[in-house]
């Protein structure tokens, strides 16, 4: 029996304060107690089901946390105020000065720049690696090595990670396994695979409005006590905590998220076929020709697709520009970084979300100047919208009008 994550989130069932089919928000930052016992034993960490203070944990966060470990399989979770800021308390968590972190070196450009530009201030050092060649990964290993670092389908090359292979890697050499499951929410469940720590960024597809930003870690009940612990816990005291209002509205997005990948996926498996049958290099690992298509096929959850996320590449940054822009004026989407949304995004990622990554570095790891990173929205008529693509293409002799059959 595969693993169900909507059925999941599905079966939970919340009761507001009056009897409301959604919980009640709590709209508070501070929280009362009966006896001053109360208060010390909620601070030692002995008083379940007490609140303290709302940076801390608030019951708004934690039916949003609530539902996002059921979805991933994990005993608990924690949200965050952003994705960034669920990433960057689980990496200070788990490395002191001196330890090592072995990462994927495409990941987002934020996560990245943490990576290769912050972290080394409190003297940890990060190796960037090929992620899907583990002999690499294992090679980089050292014994100061803390962490195994990186996305289930990657920012933006949508290269995927063997996380089975990943996580054996980590058991044998007693390293924390973080994988950032963004791009892939639904479709691979990478606690289930061997990971020790999953995190979103939910501003992308959870979340699903682009009305907000947010984050969650999710991991067992140990870690997430540690990272909420209030003498040296690194989401308490680094303090990027999610507001309440918004993780309400968070969790009641949630609910439609296998309705909306399973869009997603249709749309984007659509045009991903379309181009790359008109010749575009076309990459989505739901594509025989992605060099992860029959690993990811291995790791999948039954119906959720292969997600909303393909690149094409049109040959340099110039046209890349020029589609976009035209594309955005023929209102096919937006010219805007981020995803998830029921619109199409559309970005040139090596001048955008991954700019922080040195252009040597860019080339090294085939992020081109022409590659356009689209987030396939939920259009009601795929077909459509590929016809108003493509006419973009043609105007821009990127691709040759279609041969018209003519009768003899
Ligand atoms: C894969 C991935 N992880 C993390 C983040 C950071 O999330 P946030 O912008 O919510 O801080 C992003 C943002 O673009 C992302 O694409």
């Amino acid at each position: 029996m595969g693993f169900k994550p909507a059925n999941n989130i599905q079966d939970l069932q919340y009761f507001g304060e009056f009897g409301g089919v959604n919980p009640s928000i709590s709209d508070s930052s501070t929280y009362t107690f009966l006896s001053a016992k109360t208060m010390f034993d909620t601070f030692e960490g002995n008083a379940d089901g007490c609140y303290l203070y709302s940076r801390h944990s608030s019951p708004s966060n934690l039916y949003l946390g609530e539902a996002l470990a059921a979805m991933e399989g994990t005993e608990t979770a924690n949200v965050a105020a952003s994705g960034m800021g669920a990433i960057t308390p689980v990496i200070l968590q788990l490395c002191e000065a001196g330890d090592h972190i072995v990462s994927s070196r495409t990941i987002y450009g934020g996560t990245y720049a943490f990576l290769k530009n912050f972290t080394p201030r409190f003297d940890i050092k990060t190796s960037f690696v090929d992620i899907t060649n583990l002999d690499v990964v294992e090679q980089a290993i050292t014994s100061k090595t803390k962490i195994l670092y990186c996305e289930s389908v990657s920012n933006p090359l949508l290269e995927v990670a063997d996380i089975k292979g990943l996580a054996d890697i980590a058991k044998r050499h007693n390293l924390q396994l973080v994988v950032d499951n963004t791009f892939s929410p639904l479709s691979i469940s990478p606690a289930k695979l061997g990971a020790d720590i999953v995190i979103h960024s939910l501003t992308k597809f959870i979340n699903g409005s682009s009305d907000t930003v947010g984050g969650v870690v999710c991991g067992t009940q140990e870690f997430i006590d540690q990272l909420r612990n209030v003498n040296d816990g690194a989401s308490m005291l680094l303090g990027s905590t999610m507001d309440s209002l918004r993780s309400a509205s968070v969790l009641k997005n949630l609910r439609t998220l296998h309705i909306r990948m399973q869009q997603h996926s249709l749309n984007a498996k659509y045009l991903a076929e379309k181009f790359e049958q008109d010749g575009l290099k076309t990459v989505y690992p739901g594509l025989a020709s992605h060099p992860s298509h029959e690993l990811f096929k291995s790791m999948m959850n039954d119906k959720y697709g292969f997600g909303g996320m393909l690149t094409i590449d049109v040959g340099s940054l110039d046209t890349a520009n020029a589609l976009m822009e035209m594309m955005q004026e023929k209102n096919l989407g937006y010219l805007a970084v981020s995803l998830g949304f029921y619109k199409t995004l559309f970005s040139a990622p090596g001048s955008s979300t991954s700019s922080e990554i040195p252009e040597d570095e860019q080339k090294d790891m085939g992020l081109s100047d022409g590659l356009i990173r689209f987030s396939i929205g939920l259009d009601a008529d795929i077909e459509r919208t590929y016809n108003m693509m493509r006419a973009c293409m043609v105007e821009l002799n990127i691709l040759e009008p279609k041969e018209s059959f003519t009768t003899v």
